[in-house]
């Protein structure tokens, strides 16, 4: 059964993405023909203002709209509002042509779920793609035809806020996570009118920042770029995806935005990318403080010859434009080719024959039942357990008294993450509520503790409505007590509880752009906290809720559970306690390489072979008095059952340059629970003309099993997709043997080996 889902789910795999990859090549000559049409109709200021995206709807935009001034226009929302900007497009500028509307639909729309990087720890595509289908359902039904998302930047330093955005630290699983993105947002038709056309962010390398510092410059080799940063980019685009977004950053020297080795050498000329660019917030504007242009018609020109065809927010394409192709510094074709790339795109979405949203959508389509309850099982799926000393979890639901201590379990808005699009905080279940639905008969106390931070109650996340609730303890079960929110209040509730819950972590403000951290300790006095509750001798559960791995060293010695929640949503009380009392178990992994110490920073598990130490050694370079193993590595996580890997065969010893790679092995659950496992199958090149990482991720399925049941997994490979660059950047599969692994996570497994022949 797993054999055959998993063939399947590689067979569609490759037909979707390389059936998709030919739909992007073949155009409509039919639509080509209508594009061709309106140029000819377009004046030079029409024309640049279609390629002019513009931020809200306003008297000054509502003008511009009127005088075909602008092509896009993003935070408009709701279908009355958008209908109402789309009617000056339709009934009172010259050539009708309707706008597109955008909106950062990073996590859902409404409802809100997992943070990506939660939604990636599930390693399971089709939930993903399920959830990103109705993030589309949700934003289409608000007049939303774009989303600026997935963003599918790899990151390796968790002090970068925006970590929380992506699929982590690996450029398989970005790859597989960014196209399953991709498919849910867009459906298989872009008319649809539940659909959305995707923008792959930020193009490229934004994830390398110098010391995770937002915005910083990126110096990266070739190699690196092509190897770690391109492929989940190139995977998304054969998975259809319809428009791309610039970075802001700088990318060995030339920022993203005017950057014509990415925009157009690899992403038109050798992918044959034929969607639309965007560029990042005013970043053309910005290309005049990178100081790479003087002034902003030269950055304009810069931008729109490396091949951004639309300019966001800045208006710097509708003001600069026109001169620049009167002086003749800029050929009308390639204004031409930017009008044609966002008309197309407006085609495909369907616009030009329903321009408008169905104002009765919104009350069936947003907030649903159905809808709670996919983002419910998202965030069940997103939560990695990475400690469960004694099998402490799940506990037992007959429980008599249990405290919930910490400032993050009354706290709605900070349960739904950075960067929530229309999210509301009054709709996030918070853990005290999702646990009292759990336990209608348990005495629940409740004592806050701490702040989450030195600066007091956060409001942050930008989600509207109710703020966290006061720092009181109620016993739910008929009496309340109320007491000062204190440290010793905290302690002396855990005194009194059968066992201890302890919700920590750090404001969702502090992730997300422009949020970067120079540490990444519990902020505020959660440490002194934790540390005063664990005291108590109590059993403790820690619930870890943050965008980024936090230190939690002490933690992972002195506490007997801990999850790890990233922002889990909209639904993110009733998925913990799901997990926490065994309605659901976890099957979530890491998909970052989790470090002790931020002086451990960058540590990801598929770095190179060092010369020195000269002996096998995992993580060869190190520091003094500090491990070089880290905290947790890369797939790790924990399921309420144990899994038994065995018998590794490679049933293709030897494979030519064109074969496929097939390996199986027994998973037997072999603990006393049903359980998911996340099966992974890393790969290493022993000996290549460049240095090659000591594993790299080249599979994974997730398989549920019942106590005693086993299954023989099988996965396979082609041999092209095991190759690497070689110092001249040409893609090869070396010859000679390479090691395989079926491993539960980046360290551990069932290995052997195998040839690739020429
Ligand atoms: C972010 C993008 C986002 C854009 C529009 C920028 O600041 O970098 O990810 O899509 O704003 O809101």
């Amino acid at each position: 059964m797993v054999r055959f889902r998993h063939s399947v789910c590689c067979a569609l795999f490759l037909l979707c993405t390389f059936g998709f990859a030919l739909a992007q090549e073949k155009l409509d000559p039919a639509v080509e023909s209508r594009i061709d049409a309106l140029i000819k109709q377009m004046t030079l200021q029409e024309k640049a203002g279609q390629i002019s995206q513009y931020d809200g709807i306003s008297p000054q935009t509502a003008e511009l709209v009127k005088n075909g001034g602008i092509g896009s226009l993003f935070n408009v929302l709701g279908a009355e509002n958008t209908n109402a900007a789309q009617k000056i497009a339709i009934e009172q500028s010259r050539l009708k042509i309707p706008l597109l509307f955008g909106f950062d639909v990073i996590h859902g729309y409404r409802t809100v779920f997992p943070v990506p990087i939660g939604s990636a720890s599930s390693f399971d595509s089709e939930m993903i793609e399920k959830s990103e289908r109705v993030a589309a359902k949700e934003a289409s039904a608000a007049g939303i035809k774009w989303a600026f998302a997935p963003m599918l930047d790899v990151a390796r330093d968790p002090r970068w806020g925006r970590m929380v955005e992506g699929a982590g630290e690996d450029p398989y699983l970005g790859a597989i996570v960014g196209a399953a993105r991709v498919r849910g947002f867009q459906g298989t038709n872009l008319a649809d009118s539940q659909s959305v056309l995707a923008c792959i962010k930020h193009f490229v390398a934004y994830g390398a920042v110098e010391g995770g510092r937002d915005y910083n410059t990126v110096d990266i080799s070739e190699q690196t770029l092509r190897e770690v940063y391109l492929p989940s980019f190139h995977a998304a685009i054969k998975a259809g995806a319809a428009t791309l977004m610039a970075a802001f950053q700088d990318l060995n020297g030339i920022p993203a935005s005017a950057n014509h080795h990415t925009l157009t050498d690899i992403l038109r000329v050798e992918w044959g990318f034929k969607g639309m660019t965007v560029s990042d917030y005013n970043s053309v504007n910005e290309l005049t403080i990178h100081a790479i242009a003087h002034d902003h018609a030269e950055a304009a020109q810069l931008a729109l010859t490396a091949g951004v065809d639309m300019s966001m927010a800045d208006g710097l394409y509708g003001r600069s434009i026109p001169q620049l192709v009167e002086s003749g510094k800029i050929p009308i074709s390639v204004v031409d080719e930017a009008v044609r790339r966002v008309l197309r795109a407006k085609f495909k979405a369907g616009l030009f024959d329903n321009p408008y949203t169905d104002t009765k959508r919104a009350q069936s389509d947003i907030l649903s039942p159905e809808n709670l309850a996919t983002a419910r099982k998202m965030a069940q799926e997103s939560i990695v357990l990475v400690k469960n000393e004694n099998g402490l979890l799940p506990l037992d639901k007959g429980v008599k008294t249990i405290a919930l201590i910490g400032p993050l379990v009354d706290d709605k808005a900070n349960q739904l993450g950075s960067w929530v699009a229309n999210g509301r905080a009054e709709d996030a279940v918070t853990p005290h509520e999702g646990i009292k639905a759990k336990l209608p008969n348990a005495t629940i106390l409740v004592s806050r503790g701490v702040d989450l931070d030195l600066q007091g109650p956060h409001y942050g996340s930008g989600a509207t409505g109710a703020a966290p609730a006061p720092s009181t303890a109620t016993g739910v079960s008929g009496e309340a007590a109320t007491g000062p929110m204190s440290i010793d209040d905290a302690v002396s509730t855990a005194k009194k509880a059968d066992v201890v819950l302890l919700f920590l972590g750090e404001p969702s403000n502090y992730t997300g752009e422009a949020s970067s951290r120079s540490t990444l300790d519990l902020p505020g006095d959660q440490q002194k906290l934790l540390e005063a509750v664990a005291d108590t001798g109590k059993p403790v559960v820690v619930v870890l809720e943050s965008g980024r791995p936090l230190n939690i060293l002490w933690a992972s010695d002195h506490v007997q559970a801990i999850l790890q929640a990233w922002y889990p949503g909209s639904q993110a009380g009733n998925a913990i306690a799901d997990l926490l009392f065994g309605d659901a178990s976890p099957s979530a992994r890491m998909p970052i390489t989790w470090p002790r110490t931020v002086g451990q920073i960058p540590v990801y598990y598929g770095h190179k072979n060092t010369g020195r130490p000269t002996s096998p050694d995992r993580w060869h370079t190190g520091y003094q008095f500090e491990s070089k193993e880290p905290l947790f590595p890369f797939g790790y996580g924990l399921t309420y059952t144990t899994f038994k890997y065995s018998n590794i065969h490679v049933d293709t010893p030897s494979i030519g340059p064109s074969g496929v790679l097939r390996v199986s092995a027994d998973i037997a659950n072999d603990g006393k629970r049903d359980g998911t496992e996340v099966v992974q199958l890393y790969v290493r090149d022993r000996v290549a003309p460049t240095s090659r990482p000591v594993r790299e991720l080249k599979g994974f399925t997730r398989v549920t099993l019942a106590p005693g049941q086993h299954k023989k997994v099988e996965f396979s490979v082609n041999a092209n997709d095991l190759g690497s660059y070689d110092p001249s950047m040409k893609w090869i599969v070396p010859d000679g043997t390479y090691d395989v692994w079926v491993a539960p996570n980046a360290i551990e497994g069932e290995k052997a080996e195998f040839q690739v022949t020429k």
